[in-house]
């Protein structure tokens, strides 16, 4: 991401020291005589789940607050997904115990990954805090608090096969009016060899086409413009169909991803949809197809590849090889030209060498992305790699390899931007730019930020931008007529 003050867009956008640990705020209404400091780590699907826990909360007569000093209880929303976003956690929650020493009817809980991968051990071994509860069991959340009001700890883990949220109205936290996520699945099914999520969130479980559909047409009559699909792996959604491909209700219409999209994307043709994120082993052409039929579907994939060695892919247990990768980044070229493209990086997995590395490279100079998220190897408890496969890239070196994925990228990014210039964007304006009051910025499809003068316009609308020039990647321009 460029700018903090802008919207993060993916899972990892979220993980930038910026927005870690954002607190989030509901006006205070007259019968809500209790404040709640919820704080969210991780990725939106974690920033989603907190809107879903204000409006359990909300229920329950809790308002939430920006201020820790005056909340009767603090929630922190945590990820687990590499080790320094533990760490993060764990030295606030000391924080908070210390707090908790001169206000003593203060309660403290963690909700989210950590609470899954941690359980008991944050109340009885590390004695941190009151309430740990995981993310399949929010609906629990004002029983669960009662009974720390009780005088005891409080622990909900249980994750469940079908729990999806759908019909809880989340109340829209940090809300720019404009752009919403909507989570369109829970949990994970695919067991990356790296990856704690399977662990944290449980089983793929999609949720009801009505009720996403619902959620974006009340969003936008509210006059949200914008709408992000959230889920693990968007491209396995399935609805009315088993995981053999049987129907199950002869009845109901069988909806899988790429006529989900079409279903929103329905909705209105000034409502724009993103969604995140794709999985280069289930990304069929029919999602392309789909893409290239409405305009208002926003022309950027984030499709991680983790590795350009189809070795480390095997062991990372990604279920595609190098070719198959770029098989489909050629098919994004093919029917969706000019589609701009990111994707995630691991630098250091198990065992990877030199020239594993290099093909990483390689890979990368072949498809040249618009952005990336680029990580070292964390090693993650209870994961397949873990138990198979020893951590054995030096830290010196995976910091090595990571700088380099890095600076190449740096080179793409801004190479990327550079091609943008010239030429005219249809924007979505999000709001007024941080820099200065006499800007507006917001968004093309590709979801590049650009920034022009106000004049009379206003968040919400679209307009055309024809960008002269850029900062970093971010795109300046004046406001031109519609072509
Ligand atoms: N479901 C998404 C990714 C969710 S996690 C997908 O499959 O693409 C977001 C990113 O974190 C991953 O794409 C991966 O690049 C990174 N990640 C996950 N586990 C990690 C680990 N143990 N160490 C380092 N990075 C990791
Ligand atoms: Fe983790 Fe793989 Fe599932 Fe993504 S697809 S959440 S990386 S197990
Ligand atoms: Fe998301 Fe972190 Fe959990 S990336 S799913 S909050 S482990």
């Amino acid at each position: 991401m460029n700018d903090s003050s802008h919207r993060p867009q993916h899972a990892d956008a979220l993980l930038s020291e910026e927005l870690q640990g954002a607190p989030t705020v509901v006006p205070a209404q007259p019968t809500h005589t209790k404040k709640l400091y919820l704080e969210s780590y991780g990725c939106q699907m974690n920033f989603s789940d907190s809107e879903i826990v204000a409006s359990i909360l909300d229920g329950a007569g809790y308002a939430t607050t920006r201020n820790e000093e005056e909340a009767d209880l603090i929630l922190l929303n945590t990820c687990a997904i590499r080790d320094n976003a533990e760490q993060r956690v764990l030295k606030r929650l000391t924080q908070f115990k210390q707090a908790k020493r001169n206000r003593p009817k203060l309660v403290v809980g963690v909700l989210g990954c950590m609470a899954e991968r941690l359980r008991e051990n944050l109340l009885e071994q590390q004695k941190l805090v009151d309430l740990v509860v995981g993310p399949d069991a929010y609906r629990d959340l004002p029983n669960l608090v009662e009974q720390v009001h009780g005088g005891q700890k409080a622990v909900n883990v249980l994750l469940s096969r079908e729990e999806t949220y759908a019909e809880i109205s989340p109340v829209r936290l940090d809300a720019n009016g404009i752009t919403a996520f909507i989570s369109i699945m829970r949990g994970c099914d695919n067991m990356c060899s790296f990856c704690v999520v399977p662990f944290t969130r449980g089983r793929e479980r999609s949720r009801d086409p009505q009720s996403i559909v619902r959620e974006a047409k009340e969003l936008f009559e509210q006059g949200y413009r914008e709408v992000t699909l959230l889920g693990q792996n968007v491209d396995s959604y399935k609805w009315n169909i088993d995981n053999k491909g049987q129907i199950k209700n002869a009845d109901e219409p069988v909806v899988r991803f790429a006529e989900l999209l079409e279903l929103v994307a329905s909705v209105h043709p000034d409502l724009r949809v993103r969604f995140s994120t794709s999985h280069p082993k289930d990304m069929t052409d029919d999602v392309l197809h789909a893409m290239a039929r409405h305009e208002n579907i926003c022309k950027y994939i984030h499709l991680p590849v983790q590795s350009g060695n189809s070795d480390v892919l095997k062991r990372m247990n990604r279920g595609y090889t190098r070719e198959w990768y770029l098989d489909r980044i050629a098919a994004i070229r093919r029917i969706l030209p000019g589609c701009s493209i990111s994707t995630d990086v691991i630098a250091g997995f198990c065992g990877e060498t030199e020239a594993e590395h290099q093909d990483t490279l390689s890979l990368m100079r072949e498809v040249k992305y618009d952005m990336a998220y680029m990580f070292k190897y964390s090693e993650r408890p209870r994961t397949l790699a873990e138990r198979k496969f020893e951590d054995d890239v030096p830290e010196e070196v995976k910091g090595r390899r990571l700088r380099e994925i890095i600076e190449l990228q740096g080179e793409h990014s801004l190479a990327g931007a550079e091609r943008l210039v010239g030429q005219v964007h249809k924007v979505l304006i999000e709001g007024v730019s941080k820099k200065s009051e006499e800007e507006l910025f917001g968004r093309t499809t590709h979801n590049t930020i650009a920034v022009f003068p106000r004049g009379e316009h206003r968040a919400g609308e679209y307009v055309h931008v024809h960008a002269t020039d850029r900062s970093s990647v971010t795109l300046r321009g004046t406001v031109v007529p519609a072509p």
